[in-house]
Parts: structure tokens; sequence; C-alpha cells
């Protein structure tokens, strides 16, 4: 038997390969936390006295054990399997035969997928975070060589007032680490335990406690009832692609100041020639190809925001294998965005401001001369702005 669902008639192959998709590839990194919700599931069960103590044992064991071939990559899930949830259950029964049955007892792929998903998620926010403050490490880096440097600051991309190195930077500090925190809110949306709402509407005939996988997981709640569980599938998903978006966001922004200030036109710096490309006719080229994909990559994460709102949007209640889709997206914005910070960690500190070629000009002092005017004469700020206006028009 291959599928969970298998009777005795063949699938056609066809309809297997569409409806699996990459959803076989893709599962592979949900497999560890299907594991260790698997486990706590069994214990669950072993504690309400649905399975016995020594079967829980051997299933638990089995799981581990399974785990760490997979960790090994012994073993790969197989487009026949159709999912990671299949593979895991036929990798169980292969090692214990039909009493590794015992495991989809009270459970349904619907919720399992979810609780992967989920465990997935809150790990995958600390990695985030963590990549973040690491940016900003290296960011500060620049500060402390650089940051004295004068820049102008631009609005309209016109020349508006004196800035600096520091101050521009910091600008960024700032905003990645509010995207850090912005993360969490997407763990209170996926802190919640789906195991036990089954196919979408609980385990009719059986007495389980879904409080103790609660526990076990580390959950902070459970979700209730059960069929708010498929309601909310793609909500976390689509949080944490938007705060991806945030990210990917202030990082294109980032990458566009130095692909601007980095032009012959503005020459305020150079990028160390080993982090630039090259180009196949123009000899003379040096391209700053990592920003300008750091750049696009804000694209990405749009797009995948749109792929899950949508893919989510008009269904009725309960599940649909559409909900499936909603993996590929999230998976690729995280992927995409864990590069592109790491990236340009690792690029930012390979920029050098050229002091001698910023010029901060006079009429870039003009607010500053208001603001004293306005001080020094205690007239309104309108007043002494006309004044400075006036000034410069009769220049
Ligand atoms: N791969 C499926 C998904 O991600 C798992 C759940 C399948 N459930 C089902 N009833 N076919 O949605």
């Amino acid at each position: 038997m291959k599928r969970l669902w298998d009777k005795d008639r063949p699938i056609d192959e066809l309809i297997l390969k569409y409806t699996a998709g990459n959803d076989f590839h893709l599962d592979e990194r949900l497999i560890k936390y299907d594991i260790k919700s698997s486990i706590a599931h069994i214990n669950m069960l072993k504690e309400m006295n649905l399975v016995k103590k020594d079967d829980c044992k051997k299933i638990s064991e089995a799981l581990k054990i399974i785990g760490k071939e997979h960790e090994k990559g012994e073993w790969k899930i197989e487009l026949n399997q159709e999912d990671g949830h299949t593979a895991l259950e036929n990798h169980l029964v292969e090692k214990l035969g039909s009493l590794g049955g015992y495991i989809h007892l009270g459970r349904s792929r619907n919720d399992q997928v979810l609780a992967a998903l989920r465990l997935y998620l809150k790990d995958i926010s600390s990695i985030i975070n963590e990549e973040l403050i690491n940016l900003v490490s290296k960011i500060n880096i620049l500060i402390d060589e650089q940051g004295e440097i004068e820049i102008p600051g631009y609005t309209h991309t016109q020349r508006g007032m004196p800035s600096s190195v520091k101050l521009w930077a910091e600008g960024y500090i700032a905003e990645f680490l509010d995207n850090a925190k912005s993360i969490n809110n997407v763990i209170s949306r996926a802190d919640k335990n789906p195991l036990g709402s089954a196919a979408g509407y609980g385990t009719p005939g059986l007495n389980i406690d879904r409080d103790l996988t609660t526990k076990k997981l580390g959950f902070k709640s459970t979700h209730e009832p059960v069929t708010a569980v498929q309601l909310s599938r793609g909500k976390a998903e689509a949080e944490m692609i938007f705060e991806l978006t945030m990210i990917l966001g202030d990082l294109a922004k980032l990458a566009s100041d130095i692909i601007l200030f980095y032009s012959y036109e503005f020459s305020f710096l150079e990028i160390k020639k080993n982090i630039t490309t090259g180009s196949s006719i123009m000899p003379q080229k040096n391209n700053p190809d990592v920003f300008e994909l750091v750049r696009s990559a804000e694209s990405i994460g749009i797009g995948a925001l749109m792929e899950v709102l949508s893919i989510s949007s008009k269904l009725i209640s309960g599940y649909h294998r559409d909900l499936q889709r909603i993996k590929m997206p999230l998976f690729r914005s995280i992927d995409i965005t864990l590069d592109s910070i790491k990236i340009m960690s690792h690029s930012i500190t390979n920029i050098s401001f050229k002091k001698e070629k910023i010029k901060l000009s006079d009429d870039m002092y003009t607010t500053e001369q208001a603001n004293k005017l306005s001080l020094e004469k205690e007239i309104p700020f309108r007043d002494a702005y006309n004044i400075i206006a006036k000034k410069i028009n009769e220049e």
C-alpha cells in the first residue's frame, strides 16, 4: 500500500503526479516537525488509555529512529507516497508492522500538516530574528568605521539636508530591529495547537485530550473549536510572508541606496571588486548585481503574499486540497528572505564611502538657517522660511 487512503484500485499516474505536485519535495523540511508532533500525539493517546504503554514506547522509539535516518539523508519522501505524512506512516509500518497504524488514531493529515507547519514557523522565526540581529551588527561595523562621513539627505531624490553615514545607516538598523519584533506577531497566530481537530471536525468516539499535546509541543493554547482550525490555514502563513516582505522592502531600499551611491555620477562609495560582477561585452564593468538581486527579492515576497491570500480566499469552510499550494510561496519567501538578509550581511561591510567625493552644498543648510532665525528673532517659522527663501531667490 503506498498512500494512506489506497483501496483496491490503482491510481491514475497522471492524477497522482499532478495532485502530489512537488509536495513530496516540500514536505522534506516538515518531517522533523511531523515526527515531533507524532511523538506527542502517540503519548497523548497512551495517557488517555487509547494505546497500550508498550505499543506507545515502540512507536515513539521507531519515530525517533526514522527521524535520525531522515536527518542522515537515508530516506526521502517519494512521489508515490504523495506527502511526508504518508511517508512517515509507511516507514513506521515498515518498522513495526501493522502496529504502526496506531499513529493515525485520532488524527488526519489535515491537522498533522498544520501542526508541523506551525512548529516550523515558530522555529524559522527565531532563525530570521538571529539573521536580522547579525545584519544589524554588520551595519554597526560600517557605522563604527565610516559613520562620521557626511552625506546629503535626499527627498524626492533631490538634495535636502545634511546627513551622515551614521544617520543613514541607523535608520535601517531601527527598521530591521522593528521587523524582528513584528515577526513575533506571526508566532501568536501560529502558537495554537491544531492537533485533535483531525479532518476538521474532531474525533468522534474517541476520548482524546487536546490540551495534552498542546503542553507537550509547547503551544500556547489549543486551537478551539475544531472547526476554526481549517478556517485559519493560510493566516499565519500570510502574516509571516507579510512580515518577510517588510524585511525585503527595507533590504530593497538599502540595496537601492547603495546602487545609486555607487553609480559613476554619484560616486559616493566604492564596492569591493570581488563582490561585483562583470559584463560579457563591456570589459570595464564592475556591476552591483548582488544589490540588484536583493532589491528585486521584495517582488517575490509581494507575489507570494498575493498567492497565499488568493489561494485561501472564497473557499467554503473545512479542508480543501487547494490549501496544499500555500506551502510553496511560504517556503519560497522564507528562503529568499533568509538568503537576502545573509547576503546583505556579507556585502554591507564591503562598501566604503569616499569622503573626498561627497560634497555638501550651501543650499542644504537653509532649513537650519530658517530654524535658527525663527529662534533668534522670535518670529514664526513661516516668516523665517520666507526671509531665507527670498534671499535665495535674490542670489
Ligand atoms: N499535503 C496536504 C496539504 O498540504 C496534506 C493534507 C492532505 N489532506 C487530504 N485530505 N488530502 O494540504
